[in-house]
């Protein structure tokens, strides 16, 4: 096994070994990627106290996120088609997960279904919902997490349509890939995921196809999604799916603090703070960028997390010391499931987990929930003064 000593040791190892197609796909923003690289760029305006002189023993990362125990807090966050990094790559990365002692959300769009992860895993995970226009389907999605005994429902918000990202089309990103000249040529040079795709449980996406009549494989599957997510998603839908689920529901993709708001108002247990990675709105603010103003207004009243650009410990640091009390992590533990799989997601949580807590006893700090703003240096216009 390489050394590796950081997320970008996995992701150079991914990019060598992962399809471009799907490499393209995990490492795109849309349109002109501004908000995926101010979501990484902006961490590192923000400084760190180094503190000297502090008893650093008996330190711990623990925390509880919806108030499950946590190992750090940090949670994988649900990204679609993880079974085309890596065969099986849902599977591998909850069981990572697990050992790790993180919470997984599984995606709709996951290639694994929910009832293959389940079964692969003894701890529940979480599931993040997308809503769809075929309500009976979202129905049946609901009951399968709850028979899967999934312990918090994870709703997207920000993905009612699709932002533009140029190298998916460009690339004609499908699962499994179909196969032109150019994929072909690039997938010769990709034996070792080859080979394990030979042997993988599923190729297509396994918590839609064979669920929804007439939806056999991709072809149908990409005209089916396209017209199936639900543009008239709205406030008063997202309260019934609340009540339907009946257990802990995260409201995912809040980037505005009167969006915040109304998801407080609707009885959210915890919201995420997140621009989906840069993936949507291009344009939007990073994150970490929206994260005061978001605590300012309902911080003290609602759980807030936060995703979009952590790739390292540090990052991790910032955020919670900031006000959120968790993160999720979607492209760092991509980059080790793409790298060398099941191995490669926990050498990611590894490698951010030993970053958070070397960072805390250098700022002084000996657990999480002692962490504030005052381990941070932040610039005095950090939020921006916007008209
Ligand atoms: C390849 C990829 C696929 C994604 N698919 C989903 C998805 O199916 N559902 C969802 O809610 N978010 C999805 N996301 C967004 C992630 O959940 C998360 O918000 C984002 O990755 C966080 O940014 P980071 O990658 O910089 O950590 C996806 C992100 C990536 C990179």
């Amino acid at each position: 096994m390489p050394v590796i000593t950081c997320i970008d040791d996995l992701k150079r190892i991914y990019k060598r070994r992962a399809p471009r197609m799907f490499y393209d796909y995990a490492e795109s923003g849309s349109w002109t990627e501004q908000t995926f690289r101010e979501n990484t760029s902006d961490f590192d305006q923000i400084r760190l106290r180094q503190r000297v002189a502090v008893d650093m023993s008996g330190r711990s990362t623990a925390t509880q996120m919806i108030g499950q125990d946590v190992a750090m807090p940090v949670a994988l966050a649900p990204v679609g088609l993880t079974g085309m990094q890596c065969a099986d790559g849902e599977i591998k990365a909850a069981r990572a997960a697990e050992k790790f002692g993180v919470p997984f959300t599984l995606s709709t769009m996951s290639i694994n279904s929910i009832e293959d992860v389940a079964e692969a895993t003894s701890k529940p995970f979480w599931f993040q919902l997308y809503t769809m226009k075929d309500t009976d389907f979202v129905s049946r999605l609901i009951q399968r997490a709850k028979d899967a005994r999934c312990s918090a429902l994870v709703i997207t918000l920000d993905l009612q349509i699709l932002g533009q990202r140029h190298k998916d089309l460009k690339n004609g990103l499908s699962a499994p890939p179909k196969l032109t000249p150019s994929t072909v040529a690039n997938l010769m040079t990709k034996w070792r995921w080859g080979l394990g795709m030979l042997g993988a449980k599923r190729r297509h996406f396994g918590n839609i196809v064979g669920h929804v009549e007439g939806v056999t494989d991709a072809a149908n599957l990409g005209a089916w999604t396209a017209e199936q997510f639900d543009p008239t998603l709205d406030w008063g839908k997202i309260a019934r799916i609340k009540e339907e689920w009946g257990g802990p529901v995260i409201l995912k993709g809040i980037l505005d603090a009167e969006d915040a708001k109304m998801a407080l108002q609707v009885g959210a247990d915890a919201i995420v703070v997140s621009n989906h990675g840069g993936r949507q709105l291009d344009g939007a603010i990073s994150s970490i960028k929206a994260l005061p103003s978001i605590l300012d207004a309902v911080g003290d009243q609602v759980e807030v997390h936060l995703d979009s650009g952590i790739r390292s410990g540090q990052d991790i640091l910032k955020a919670v010391a900031m006000g959120a009390k968790g993160t999720y992590i979607g492209r760092a533990f991509v980059y080790g499931l793409g790298a060398m799989g099941e191995q490669g997601v926990s050498a990611a949580l590894e490698v951010l987990h030993k970053e958070l807590d070397l960072s805390m006893a250098l700022c002084g700090q000996r657990r999480i929930n002692d962490l504030d703003r005052s381990v941070l240096m932040v610039p005095e216009d950090f939020g921006g003064r916007w008209q």
